[in-house]
């Protein structure tokens, strides 16, 4: 079944819990940051992103045939950094893509003061934000549109790929939809250039599921981040994830550290059966394709590249138990010790 009755629905639960009129399910977070740009007409013009996110961020900005303008990230919050974003305008800006990297929201306040003053779009990359706020409201009803990925590792999943964009614009809710659906106005009448990137229905059914459980598990991670910040504070070889500031709650997708010795300590976990992750060990920047397409070089943006090799993702998921979290930073508080002794 296609289009069907589990994907509205999904679509009316997850719009109502992000706080917007519409919300489109689409076949992954890619196809919904892609078709929110096409649906702003991005056409040729720059889209200011980060180089600190997973490769899609900007491969969606190519897809719709945008140019990715890269501006590096803040040491406080390791998202696009409102001054320098200020730095890249240019008379060819047509938005700004930015993404609530880890599940810690971006300044949607200054970079939405900046987009207004410049006339330009917001597209929030929320792929790893379901349930984060700033400002007491939930990403991805902050900007013109949200993008949010189902992909199996993320917050809540649909059984497989997924994605949605949500939006209070009903041209770009129109536009998304009708660009999803090979670009129908009926069966066999289309008038636009369009994809196949609809939601199955067994997966809407799927996520409208997961979405009941995700506020719990949203929860369950804060805990996790609580305990693991009690535990490590004193640890010097290590930095905490950052704070952000009062108007944030993040829902910590990932629960990612800046260590010494990155490599070797996550060797050493790995060894004793304890699987970190690195995310992301190259910035977009320095992506072999995009060294190739936009001949760019090690220095570009030097937050993100010192970044890359310094942050470790620590196991993260709601079913790790109080007693794995507590071992797994012994595990790290002995290595340093063992090395420093
Ligand atoms: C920040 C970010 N943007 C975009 C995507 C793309 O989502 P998908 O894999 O569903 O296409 C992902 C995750 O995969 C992501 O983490």
């Amino acid at each position: 079944m296609v289009l069907g009755e589990s994907v509205f629905k999904f679509e009316e639960a997850f719009a109502r819990y992000i706080g917007t009129k519409y919300a489109v399910s689409v076949s992954s977070g890619t196809a919904a940051l892609a078709l929110s740009l096409i649906a702003i007409g991005v056409n040729e013009r720059e889209v200011i992103t980060t180089p600190l996110s997973f490769i899609a961020t900007a491969n969606a900005i190519v897809q719709a045939g945008g140019i990715p303008t890269f501006s590096d990230v803040s040491e406080s919050d390791y998202n696009m950094d409102p001054k320098q974003v200020r730095g890249h305008l240019t008379k060819k800006t047509k938005a700004l893509l930015p993404v609530h990297l880890f599940g810690q929201p971006a300044n949607m306040g200054e970079l939405m003061e900046i987009a207004k003053s410049r006339g330009l779009k917001v597209i929030e990359d929320a792929a790893q934000a379901h349930g984060a706020t700033f400002g007491g409201k939930k990403v991805g009803s902050l900007g013109d549109a949200g993008c949010f990925s189902f992909y199996s590792t993320k917050n809540m999943t649909v059984g497989g790929d997924g994605g949605m964009v949500t939006t209070d614009d009903e041209d770009i809710a129109r536009s998304v939809s009708k660009l999803r659906d090979c670009g129908r106005i009926s069966r066999y009448v289309h008038d636009v250039i369009g994809f196949t990137a609809r939601l199955n229905t067994a997966n809407a059914a799927f996520g409208l599921v997961q979405l009941r459980y995700l506020d719990e598990w949203n929860e369950r991670r804060r805990a996790i981040a609580a305990l693991y910040s009690r535990l490590l504070k004193g640890e010097s070889q290590l930095a905490l994830p950052p704070r952000g500031d009062k108007r944030i709650a993040p829902v910590y997708h990932l629960f990612a550290v800046k260590c010494q010795r990155r490599d070797e300590l996550a060797k050493y976990l790995g060894a004793e059966g304890i699987e970190c992750g690195v995310h992301y060990p190259l910035p977009i920047h320095l992506q072999p394709v995009y060294r190739e397409m936009y001949a760019y070089a090690p220095g570009a943006f030097p937050i993100s590249e010192s970044l890359s090799s310094s942050l470790l993702s620590l196991p993260m998921f709601p079913a790790l138990s109080d007693d794995e979290v507590k071992s797994i930073c012994e595990h790290i508080l002995g290595f340093y010790r063992g090395s420093s002794g």
